[in-house]
C-alpha cells in the first residue's frame, strides 16, 4: 500500500509541476549583496528576514523571524506544529547544529499502526496518529537565546502582523490549498481555516487572514515556550488529541526539548562541509557519496555526462542502502558515524562498482560494519549577514499540510512526521524509503530525516549555504548544489538550476529532472542498466554562494517559487 502511496506522491509532484509553471517566481541570479541575503521559498518570508537584518539583527535573528513567517505564509511546510534542523556557522568559526525534530509521544508503540495483524500505512500519514510532538517553537527560542541579538517578541512581530492583517495568496499557494480541499473537509477545524466558507476555490491575490494563528504567535511572543507548550495552546492541542483519540499529552508537550548537536564535518577538495548530524541522514549520505567518488576524475568526465551520472548515482545507491539500515535517532541507537563516513569503509562499498554496468539494488544490501523516508513538502532557507554569520534551516510538517489536523482556536496545522519512522521495519514509506530497526518507533524517539541543512567553508570562511526541500531528494540535490560549484565552478544560478538526478537504492530507479538529460545521455545510461524515471523537480534548493569579493549571491531554483531578498 505504501508503494502505491509512493507513486501517488510522484503523481502529486507531476501536478505540482503544472502549478509551478505559472508562478511569478524570481528565477534570475540575485547577486553581489554586501550586507546580507535571505533566500526562502516565499517572498514575504525572505523580505521579513532581510528587514530583520537591516534592523540590526544577525543571521540567527533573521532565521527565527523567517521560520515564524513561513508558518503564516507557507502553511503546507512552514510551521509551528512541526520541526526541523538548523546549522549555524558564526564569523568567528564556531559551528552549531540544532535538532528541533519532532518526537514520538510517550504513548507511541512499535505496532501502533497495526490493525488485526495488518500494517495500516495511512494511519501514519494522515490524521491524529500521524502527529509527532512539535519541536519548532522550542528550537527557535533556544537558537535565539544562544545566538540572537534581538528579543523574541520583536522577531515575531512581522509574522503576527501577516497573520492578523492577512497577505495575498500566490498562485501556487492558492492552488495547493485548493488541491487539498477534500482532505481538509475531513477535519472540521481545518476546513474552517483552510477552505472558503462558500466552498469556492482560492484565487491568486485573495487576502488570507489567520486571526487564531496571530493570537498563538502573540502568546509565544509574550510567554516564550510556555506560550506554546503550556497554557491555552497546550490545552487546544490536547483537546484535538481527545477529539480524534490521539496520543500526545500535556507531559509530552511540556517535556519537549530541542537538542544542540555537533554538525558532521566532511572534507572534499579545499572545502569543509558542516552538515546536520543524525537524526538527519543527509550528512552521512553526503559524506559517503563524496568519499566514494573522490578518486574519480569528475571534472574530466564532464557535468551530467553518462559516466558522471552513472558513478554518482551508483554511490547514491550504496549510501541509501546504508541509510536504511544504520541510521536513526542517535539518542536511542548507536549510529556508527565515524565508520560510515571513513575512507576505508567507502572504498570497500565501491569494490563492486563497474563503470559499464549498474550494481542492481536487489544484489546490494547495506555494508558490513562491526530508508527512503520523507516528504516533498519540506522547506529550506539560507541566511547570511554583514558580519559573516551564516544559518541554514530546513523545516517541515512532512507531507503537504502535514496530518491535515488543525488545532482549534490556535490556528495551526499538526505534522504527520510519524511516517518518517520505519512504521513497520522493512515496509516502504510514502517516499518508497525502506527503514529498519534503527528507525523503529519508540516513545520519545526522533524519526529519521533527510533534511540536510549545510554550510560549506573554504579557507575558514563561509563559501556556500545550501539545502533543499524534496524528501530524500534533499540529500542528492544538496550534494549536486555543492559539486556543481566545487568541481564544475558554476555560477550560483547554474549550480542551483541545472538538471539533477537521484538514486535512493529502492526503488531501483534513476530519477532525473524531466527537463534534464539529453536523449543520448539517457540511452548510454540505459545501456549500463539504469531504469530512468523522469520527474518534475529533484528537490527545490535555496542556496547562497559567497563571491570571491565576499559579497553574497543566490541562484533561485526554477523548480519552485523561491525568492532572494538582500541588501
Ligand atoms: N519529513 C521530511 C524529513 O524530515 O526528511
Amino acid at each position: 500500500m505504501k508503494v502505491t502511496r509512493f507513486f501517488s506522491t510522484l503523481l502529486s509532484l507531476l501536478l505540482f509541476s503544472f502549478i509551478t509553471t505559472d508562478i511569478k517566481a524570481q528565477v534570475f541570479e540575485s547577486k553581489n549583496f554586501k550586507n546580507g541575503l535571505v533566500v526562502t521559498a516565499d517572498k514575504y518570508a525572505s523580505e521579513i528576514g532581510n528587514e530583520i537584518l537591516m534592523q540590526g539583527g544577525n543571521a540567527v535573528d533573521a532565521a527565527v523571524a523567517v521560520q515564524f513567517a513561513l508558518a503564516v505564509t507557507l502553511p503546507r511546510a512552514g510551521n509551528i506544529g512541526g520541526g526541523g534542523f538548523m546549522v549555524i556557522r558564526l564569523a568567528d568559526g564556531e559551528t552549531a547544529a540544532l535538532d528541533f525534530r519532532e518526537k514520538a509521544p510517550e504513548k507511541a508503540t512499535r505496532d501502533m499502526y497495526v490493525r488485526n495483524g495488518e500494517f495500516k500505512s495511512d494511519l501514519s500519514w494522515e490524521g491524529i496518529l500521524a502527529v509527532g510532538v512539535p519541536g519548532t517553537v522550542d528550537g527557535m527560542i533556544k537558537a535565539l537565546e544562544r545566538y540572537g541579538k534581538l528579543p523574541l517578541d520583536l522577531v515575531l512581530q512581522p509574522a503576527i502582523k501577516l497573520a492578523r492583517e492577512g497577505y495575498k495568496l500566490s498562485y501556487s499557494h492558492a492552488e495547493s490549498l485548493n488541491n487539498h480541499k477534500d482532505t481538509f473537509k475531513k477535519y472540521q477545524v481545518s476546513a474552517e481555516y483552510f477552505t472558503k466558507k462558500d466552498d469556492t476555490e482560492f484565487k491568486e491575490g485573495d487576502l488570507f487572514v489567520q486571526e487564531d494563528l496571530a493570537n498563538t504567535l502573540e502568546r509565544i511572543a509574550r510567554f516564550g515556550r510556555e506560550g506554546f507548550y503550556a497554557g491555552p495552546v497546550a490545552d487546544a492541542i490536547v483537546n484535538e488529541m481527545e477529539r480524534y483519540r490521539g496520543l500526545i499529552t500535556y507531559n509530552d508537550l511540556y517535556n519537549y526539548e530541542s537538542q544542540w548537536r555537533d554538525p558532521v564535518e566532511v572534507e572534499f577538495k579545499d572545502y569543509t562541509l558542516h552538515i546536520m548530524s543524525p537524526p538527519s541522514s543527509g550528512s552521512i549520505a553526503i559524506a559517503q557519496i563524496l568519499n566514494m567518488i573522490n578518486d574519480h576524475p569528475l571534472e574530466e568526465m564532464g557535468h551530467n555526462s553518462a559516466d558522471y551520472v552513472h558513478l554518482v548515482s551508483e554511490a547514491m545507491r550504496r549510501a541509501f542502502a546504508d541509510r536504511s539500515y544504520y541510521l536513526g535517532d542517535p539518542d536511542f541507537v548507536n549510529v556508527p558515524v565515524s565508520e560510515l563516513i571513513s575512507e576505508e569503509y567507502n572504498d570497500t562499498r565501491m569494490e563492486n562498482f563497474s563503470t559499464d554496468t549498474v550494481t542492481s539494488s536487489a544484489s546490494l544490501s547495506h555494508g558490513e560494519i562491526a530508508g527512503f523516508v520523507e516528504s516533498d513538502e519540506t522547506t529550506h532557507f539560507s541566511v547570511v549577514d554583514s558580519e559573516g554569520n551564516a544559518v541554514a534551516v530546513t523545516t517541515t510538517l512532512n507531507g503537504s499540510f502535514g496530518s491535515h489536523v488543525s488545532v482549534s482556536g490556535a490556528g495551526f496545522l499538526l505534522n504527520n512526521e510519524m511516517d518518517d519512522f520505519s512504521a513497520q521495519p522493512g515496509e516502504p514509506n510514502a517516499y518508497g524509503l525502506i527503514g529498519a530497526e534503527a528507525n523503529a518507533i519508540e516513545p520519545g524517539k526522533r524519526m529519521l530525516s533527510s533534511m540536510t541543512p549545510t554550510i560549506v567553508t573554504k579557507n575558514n570562511r563561509v563559501d556556500m549555504v545550501l539545502g533543499a526541500a524534496g524528501g530524500p531528494r534533499i540529500i542528492t540535490a544538496t550534494l549536486q548544489s555543492f559539486l556543481n560549484r566545487a568541481v564544475f565552478d558554476m555560477r550560483p544560478q547554474q549550480s542551483t538550476a541545472f538538471p539533477r538526478f537521484h538514486h535512493q537504492w529502492l526503488p531501483d530507479m534513476l530519477f532525473i529532472d524531466d527537463f534534464g538529460l539529453s536523449p543520448d545521455t539517457q540511452n548510454l545510461l540505459q545501456e549500463k542498466g539504469h531504469s530512468i524515471f523522469p520527474m518534475p523537480g529533484i528537490g527545490r534548493a535555496h542556496n547562497i554562494y559567497v563571491e570571491p569579493d565576499g559579497s553574497y549571491s543566490s541562484g533561485v531554483d526554477p523548480r519552485g517559487d523561491g525568492y532572494a531578498a538582500g541588501h
